[in-house]
């Protein structure tokens, strides 16, 4: 059994990783949670300072707010982290590769097995398809706070090159779509757990690759797959490439 810090515990997530913790051979023994009103199967503490137990990992589905708290007790106690959370500024992706110089710290916006099989076609689709428009269609639950979804920008970052610029809705624009534009579209509404749709519009044809994540235990199978693989790992970064392919 991995000894595991879940925090954001109290959230749909924690939830989730909760219920699949002992069958994937992970015992957490404790959370960390601002905002915790349901009763855990394990300590529950507001902040990290808190914690007593030991433990080999932490993950993390929260909030960006929480990250620096986070990076400074597992820095501190050099722990291990898979980083699960979305919406991370510029200050904290500097402040996630100063930590990975002391911990090991595996990040992927979106830990499911298929949205990286997604994100390695659409990369592929996009080298063979230079002169093809490329259009990014996501859609969430309505408790989804951050726009558009950390997976959207993954997807953005696999397909996009030098020339691209991210064009998000149209609304106002007066001009023609310019070839170098991605267009990303968030939609919100309902219990949608999350989908992801790339597209790629050419003269007379268009290719669409899409995920369909049809709940939300694909996430959460991935960030406990995440911990016993970052738990042996030597400080650095880490994603969903290193898990899956060994890259
Ligand atoms: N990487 C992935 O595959 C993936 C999949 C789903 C969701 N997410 C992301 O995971 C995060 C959580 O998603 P969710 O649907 O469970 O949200 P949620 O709102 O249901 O849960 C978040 C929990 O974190 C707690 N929290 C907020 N700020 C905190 C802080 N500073 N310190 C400790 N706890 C804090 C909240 O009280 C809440 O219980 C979001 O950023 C979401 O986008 C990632």
């Amino acid at each position: 059994m991995l000894n595991v810090i879940l925090c954001g515990a109290c959230g749909r997530m924690g939830a989730q990783v909760t219920a699949l913790a002992e069958s994937r051979n992970v015992k957490i023994v404790a959370g960390v949670d601002v905002n915790c009103r349901a009763d855990m199967p394990y300590p529950i503490y507001p902040s990290f300072d808190l914690v007593q137990e030991e433990a080999a990992a932490i993950i993390d589905f929260s909030r960006p707010e929480g990250l620096h708290a986070l990076l400074a007790y597992a820095t501190e106690k050099k722990m291990p982290v898979v980083l699960a959370s979305t919406g991370y500024n510029e200050n904290d992706r500097t402040a996630i590769k100063k930590a990975a110089e002391i911990i090991p710290v595996f990040r992927s916006a979106n830990m499911s097995l298929g949205v990286f099989v997604l994100k390695t076609l659409c990369a592929r689709a996009a080298a063979m398809l230079p002169e093809y428009e490329i259009e990014i269609i996501e859609k969430h639950h309505n408790q989804k706070l951050d726009a558009p979804s950390g997976t959207a920008v993954m997807l953005y970052d696999a397909v996009a090159n030098e020339a691209s610029e991210a064009v998000h809705g149209r609304h106002g624009r007066t001009q023609k779509r310019q070839p170098h534009e991605i267009g990303m579209h968030a939609i919100r509404g309902g219990s949608v757990a999350g989908e992801h749709e790339v597209g790629f519009y050419g003269p007379g044809e268009y290719i669409t690759l899409s995920h369909l994540a049809q709940d939300r235990s694909i996430f959460a199978n991935g960030a406990l797959r995440a911990a016993h693989f970052i738990a042996g790992q030597a400080p650095g970064e880490y994603d969903m490439a290193a898990l899956v392919e060994g890259l």
